[in-house]
């Protein structure tokens, strides 16, 4: 069975995609991980976001591995490393190149092929799985999404600006939606989750008992 989340930074997709997996026993994918990784592994080469003849040429020959909510390029593990501010830009930079998203959606599928699989990202529901049997849509406000960020960021002792994370957020929101390929909008067949007033342990159980229906 496969159970696509998909939906804009911030709405706590990872956390309630992990805990569902965790709930049902099923495999969990952060497919924005995977595009943290070849956005991680341009910085590495020195390549530009912006160079798409040589990401395209960095990403055939490249390998992501992706077990147990871990993740490797080539030999090296970046787990943590892909979560810096730089990474997430460039993330959703090279995400509109269409020969990284074909290569990330094999990797993706491959993925799938062998077991239950709870999968967040922005397109996995409309391009990945269409068939999946049971997709969420999760939203929030850019205003609720930004608060989370902050207090997340400030709480491990970083220094945060929230005028600024709200405009990093619109800027992503922005180029994720308008994009060519493989835009972030919720798949007709999807579930349409606010989070903005609910805590993640309601939106958990509201998708556990839905997920549940169709299992
Ligand atoms: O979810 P996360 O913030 O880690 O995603 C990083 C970036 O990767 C997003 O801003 C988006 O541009 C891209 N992405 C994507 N398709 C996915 C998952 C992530 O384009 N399925």
């Amino acid at each position: 069975m496969i159970i696509t989340i998909d939906g804009p930074a911030g709405t706590g997709k990872s956390t309630v995609a992990r805990a569902l997996a965790e709930r049902l026993g099923f495999e969990f994918l952060d497919t924005g991980a995977l595009y943290r990784a070849i956005a991680w592994y341009c910085l590495e080469n020195n390549v530009s976001h912006d160079d798409a003849t040589r990401i395209v040429e960095l990403t055939s020959t490249v390998h992501i591995r992706w077990e147990d909510a871990r993740l490797w390029v080539n030999e090296e593990e970046v787990t943590e490393k892909i979560r810096s501010e730089e990474v997430t830009l460039g993330a959703s930079r090279v995400a509109v190149i269409s020969e990284v998203r074909d290569a990330l959606n094999d990797v993706q599928r491959k993925i799938a092929e062998a077991q239950n699989i709870v999968t967040e990202g922005r397109d996995q529901g409309t391009v990945v799985f269409p068939h999946a049997q049971c997709k969420f849509y999760l939203n929030a406000s850019a205003e609720e999404r930004a608060r989370r960020r902050f207090l997340e960021l400030t709480n491990n002792g970083e220094l945060a600006e929230y005028e600024t994370i709200l405009e990093q957020i619109r800027e992503r929101d922005e180029r994720d939606a308008t994009r060519e390929i493989a835009p972030l909008k919720p798949a007709p067949d999807a579930i349409l989750i606010d989070s903005t007033n609910l805590k993640p342990e309601r939106v958990l159980d509201k998708l556990e008992q839905t997920a549940r229906k169709m299992y």
